[in-house]
């Protein structure tokens, strides 16, 4: 028997035991920094020639650690053993799946700073973020494990006399974990453990921007117990080897999550049935978002403030969930508008490492250009507040930016920009906010700051995303408490640390017995 699940409490960094624990765990790591992580297939470590390296984005100069960089032969012999280990795996008792997941939690929670410190490492996670994203893993362990166990009966169906007909879940195979770069911890176990607990093998191609995390995690399902094969790790080679892979006729699903853009296109290529499949490939994509918060006329206009910047610079806008656009009613407009750019400017942009920085660098040079190019849109398309400036001469870092008076077509109100960018516009009155909130291909989170009954009814209603927020941000969905993942082109309508994520993962199947 187990506790009923509860989300993992945040650390507290204000207690000074706290803080010094984690300073450790970040020297502790920057003596480790720098190590080769081999491909994990079928449980043996394989090296290749050629490497990923995977550097620190606030520090250019460090590298966290390299990775071995897969190819296509690999890639092939990764799905031999992810076919070999299925045919056991998916026999194993689904409760004996969730024990390895519980286990696998508990190291974690032993672990807890060194994982976080690897993350402020290698992605550039303020202390908070890091710690943030490592409670989330532990919860997704959790979660999961309890709900695969609550589902392993099937569900009830009748039976007429005479005949026995029962309905079950079984897994449906290969399944390929393609995880992003933001939430390398939690987003990566949480979609690797969900298809592993219901009974799939994975192949695990975490992004090439913090392949390490990655790498740490399977030595931990390791180390919980996970017989080799299940789960097998290709970093490296990410379009070819990937692309590689959504193709194979032996892959039965995709687990993304990531752009529009690569989502779109792993949904295109594995409609595409090749031959010697003998399935319809299944798709779980979380894609994008431009989020919006809209702040009412009657709102408590400091709540509406702080949970704007909060929401659009936590880690740097690097989050599908993050704020882009904000909405206000032009009653309030100049009022919130000020104070958001009050509290942007106090905000302590710098190293990660530090325990007081509230915003690190973006990921990398590339992301680094693409944010600085929509700076430059910005300022044609609106009116620069503040921010707009960048430097990567040590690391990524792009102060937090605010745009005014932008219209809601324009491109910096339309596309996904993933930094630390916020663009506002005013609304005549709510219905024409909730107009504006809904003119996005997106849908996946966005928030209302109101005292107005009526107009969070309506907002319930009509406003279109996945995870609407009332009176707080529109970011940091808790496992099992809101479940997250958004409509239209933020991905296909699913809900991680939901109660219907494992069904994706599975088949029902029925069996009727006659007498
Ligand atoms: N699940 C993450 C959030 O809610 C992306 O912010």
């Amino acid at each position: 028997m187990f506790t009923p699940y509860q989300h993992e409490p945040l650390t507290d960094f204000t207690v000074e035991k706290n803080q010094r624990a984690f300073q450790m765990a970040l020297e502790e790591v920057s003596n480790h920094l720098g190590k080769e992580y081999l491909l994990v297939i079928g449980g043996k470590r394989i090296t290749t020639t050629e490497k990923v390296v995977s550097i620190n984005p606030a520090n250019k100069e460090e590298i966290v650690g390299i990775v071995s960089k897969a190819d296509k032969r690999l890639a092939d012999q990764a799905m031999e053993a992810a076919l070999k280990a299925f045919e056991t795996w998916r026999k194993e008792k689904p409760e004996a799946r969730a024990h390895i997941l519980f286990r696998a939690a508990a190291i974690l929670r032993r672990r807890r700073h060194e994982f976080s410190a690897y993350l402020v490492k290698e992605v550039g996670k303020p202390w908070k973020e890091a710690d943030a994203d490592t409670a989330e893993a532990i919860d997704f362990l959790e979660y999961y494990g309890r709900q695969m166990i609550t589902l392993q009966h099937g569900v009830p169906v009748l039976s007429r006399p005479g005949e026995r007909n029962t309905f079950h879940y079984i897994p449906l195979g290969v399944g390929l974990v393609i995880s992003p770069f933001n939430f390398p911890l939690a987003i990566m176990a949480g979609t690797t453990v969900a298809a592993i607990v219901t009974g799939n093998t994975v192949i695990l191609r975490p992004s090439d921007r913090a392949p390490i995390v990655a790498a740490k995690f399977v030595e931990v399902m390791e180390e919980a117990g996970l017989p080799p094969g299940v789960l097998n790790y290709l970093s490296g080679g990410e379009a070819e080897v990937g692309e590689y892979l959504v193709e194979h006729p032996k892959t039965r699903f995709i687990s993304f999550t990531g752009s529009r853009a690569v989502g779109c296109r792993i949904y295109e290529r594995a409609a595409i049935v090749q031959p010697g499949q003998k399935w319809i490939k299944r798709v779980i994509a979380e894609m994008g978002g431009k989020d919006a918060i809209i702040v009412d006329k009657d709102a408590d206009l400091e709540l509406a403030a702080q949970s704007i910047v909060v929401s659009a610079f936590g880690f740097s806008g690097q989050k599908c969930s993050a704020c882009s656009r904000v909405i206000v009613l032009e009653d309030v407009y100049e009022q919130v508008l000020n104070r958001v750019v009050e509290l942007t400017k106090q905000l302590i942009v710098g190293d990660p490492e530090k325990p007081s920085t509230f915003m690190g660098p973006v990921i990398d040079e590339t992301a680094y250009n693409k944010v600085m190019h929509y700076i430059d849109i910005g300022k044609q398309e609106g009116k620069l507040m503040t921010g707009g400036e960048g430097d990567s001469s040590k690391g990524f870092f792009i102060q937090p930016t605010v745009f005014a008076n932008v219209d809601p077509n324009a491109r910096i109100m339309q596309e996904e920009i993933f930094g630390p960018v916020v663009a506002f516009t005013k609304a005549k009155d709510f219905d024409h906010a909730l107009n504006i909130a809904n003119n996005t291909e997106y849908g996946l989170t966005g928030a209302v700051i109101s005292r107005n009954r009526p107009n969070f009814e309506k907002a319930r209603e009509e406003f279109h995303v996945g995870n609407l927020y009332f009176n707080r941000g529109c970011t940091g969905a808790i496992v099992g408490y809101q479940p997250f993942g958004g409509f239209n082109m933020s991905g296909i309508d699913s809900k991680a640390g939901g109660p219907d994520y494992l069904l994706l993962h599975m088949q029902a199947k029925t069996v009727s017995e006659a007498f």
